[in-house]
């Protein structure tokens, strides 16, 4: 059975889409842990609810050794580590050793809006003052960059001239939960190849 580890830092309706799509057969994985950063994060109520095992990793306590403290924890024990509203930037052995094995999810189409500080509502606000009429939401394998790696799938969300981020964050937030899905879905069933910075679907 293929096996995923997902990491958030906060509400994890993301991760509750790869839960909700195991329960409904489409994704054929278990998820062996949920890693936070935060000790509030809602996700971790939802993976307890769902009986998966829960990790806190607490930035401030492991500081620069968070990368390797999750390391510890998926080595050797799962296939794919998935960031679905991770925020710490990873590194080290984590990131060599899971190369084009670490997923991520932003809600931008990249390159556009993306990089350091590009998280969240910002993201958002960023994509309406600049007047963009087409936003959406990016897969992408993790590099040691922020928001870098080969991009795997995308998906758009239309913006309207009366949207507020809020409204647009909630629109691409849809988008998000179907792309995550059919990214790992992709993944599981070994139908993504990576050459350089390109990813076809085979
Ligand atoms: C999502 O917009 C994701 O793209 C970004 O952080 C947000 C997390 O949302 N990286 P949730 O915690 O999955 O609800």
């Amino acid at each position: 059975m293929f096996k995923i580890a997902v990491l958030i830092s906060g509400n994890g309706s993301n991760l509750q889409s790869i839960i909700d799509g195991i329960e409904e057969g489409k994704l054929d994985c278990s998820i062996e842990a949920v890693i936070s950063d935060k000790s509030n994060a809602y996700g971790l109520e939802r993976a307890t609810k769902a009986g998966i095992q829960t990790y806190i990793l607490d930035k401030k306590i492991y500081g620069v050794n968070l990368s390797q403290a999750i390391f510890e924890i998926v080595h050797r024990k799962v296939d794919l580590i998935v960031l679905a509203g991770f925020l710490p930037v990873l590194d080290g052995e984590l990131l060599e050793k899971f190369k084009n094995k670490i997923i991520n999810i932003h809600p931008s189409l990249i390159p556009a809006f993306c990089g350091n500080g590009m998280y969240g509502i910002k993201v958002h606000e960023e994509a309406i003052k600049y007047g963009v009429k087409v936003s959406g939401c990016t897969v992408h394998f993790v590099d040691d960059g922020t928001d870098t790696g080969p991009i795997i799938l995308q998906k758009t969300a239309p913006v309207y001239f009366n949207d507020s981020a809020k409204t647009l964050q909630e629109r691409v937030l849809e988008k998000e939960h179907v792309a995550l899905t059919e990214a790992i879905k992709l993944l599981i069933d070994g139908k993504v190849r990576v050459e350089g910075r390109k990813v076809e679907i085979i």
